[in-house]
């Protein structure tokens, strides 16, 4: 039974992943203890790639949970829910992970409610249990169950933020956009344009990347960077496609725009 659903959370294929620091090994490492792990960077900058590879190449099945504000500790761990023959239990996701043995994966952990995100507390620390008070069941998470959040430290206010309780139980890896040469690499690998290509659409990321801060709230993301390739890899001109890719997702201000679609124009003319 709990072979069925780990198969449904199974990897078939391997993730590209472009190592760029020692995160393979930590994290094996990390993994080897199932210490929990906290991915920390900017938005597009390759940690659900990094967690979908690491999954694979550890043989565990990924769970993978987007938070968010309205998101209650019944989403994470379970509810009885009314059906046919009366009321069932259902596992929610994080207590599926506990019990197979899965890596679970909590995206943006910062938007969801504190009294959500404390949930996890027993599984992170050295009791790894999971209580479902409303089934009354204490669940002892399955040896390979391993916990790996990501949050976006930019987005933080001062009202969003995670308790030192909670961080302090992950050891954290920190993921920011890799070095030109790198990034431009993962771009021709990832959508097939050419590499002389990439490396012109890195610099206009560059150009952008040095506006955060001044006008920008992030820059321009290695995501956003593999979706201009694609562009330009299906035949669209190169300016069309950065305009599409680069400058409108970005930003609605007039003077942002403009600064930008020069930064296009300085690599590629339409
Ligand atoms: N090191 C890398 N190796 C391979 N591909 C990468 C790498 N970094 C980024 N990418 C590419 O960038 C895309 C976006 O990365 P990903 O979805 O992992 O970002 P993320 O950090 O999870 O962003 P978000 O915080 O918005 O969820 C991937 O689909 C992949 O194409
Ligand atoms: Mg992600």
């Amino acid at each position: 039974m709990s072979e069925d659903i780990a198969a449904q959370y199974r990897i078939e294929a391997e993730p590209y992943y472009r190592a760029v620091g020692s995160e393979v090994e930590l994290f094996r490492a990390a993994h080897a203890r199932r210490m929990p792990v906290m991915l920390k960077g900017p938005t597009g900058c390759g940690k659900t790639r990094f967690v979908e590879h690491m999954a694979y190449t550890l043989g565990r099945p990924l769970i993978t949970v987007a938070c968010n504000e309205d998101m209650t500790a019944s989403d994470l761990v379970g509810r009885y829910l009314l059906d046919r023959e009366g009321t069932k239990w259902h596992d929610g996701p994080l207590t599926v992970a506990a019990r197979i043995g899965a890596i679970c994966y909590l995206d943006e952990v910062v938007e969801a409610r504190q009294d959500t995100v404390v949930v996890i507390h027993p599984l992170t620390d050295h009791r790894r249990v999971l209580p479902l008070d409303k089934k009354g069941e204490l669940l002892h998470a399955h040896d390979d169950f391993q916990l790996v959040i990501s949050y976006n430290p930019g987005y933080q206010s001062l009202m969003k933020d995670l308790k030192q309780s909670t961080k302090q139980r992950f050891g954290a890896l920190s993921f920011d956009y890799p070095d030109a040469g790198v990034e431009a690499e993962i771009i021709a690998r990832e959508t097939g344009c050419d590499l002389k290509v990439a490396e012109k659409l890195v610099q206009i990321a560059h150009r952008a990347r040095n506006l955060r801060g001044h006008g920008l709230d992030e820059g321009i993301s290695t995501r956003l960077l593999v979706y201009a390739g694609q562009m330009i890899a299906e035949g669209i001109d190169p300016a069309h496609a950065c305009q599409m890719t680069l400058v409108t997702p970005l930003t609605d201000d007039p003077d942002m725009r403009e600064t930008l679609e020069a930064a296009v124009a300085t690599f590629f003319t339409s």
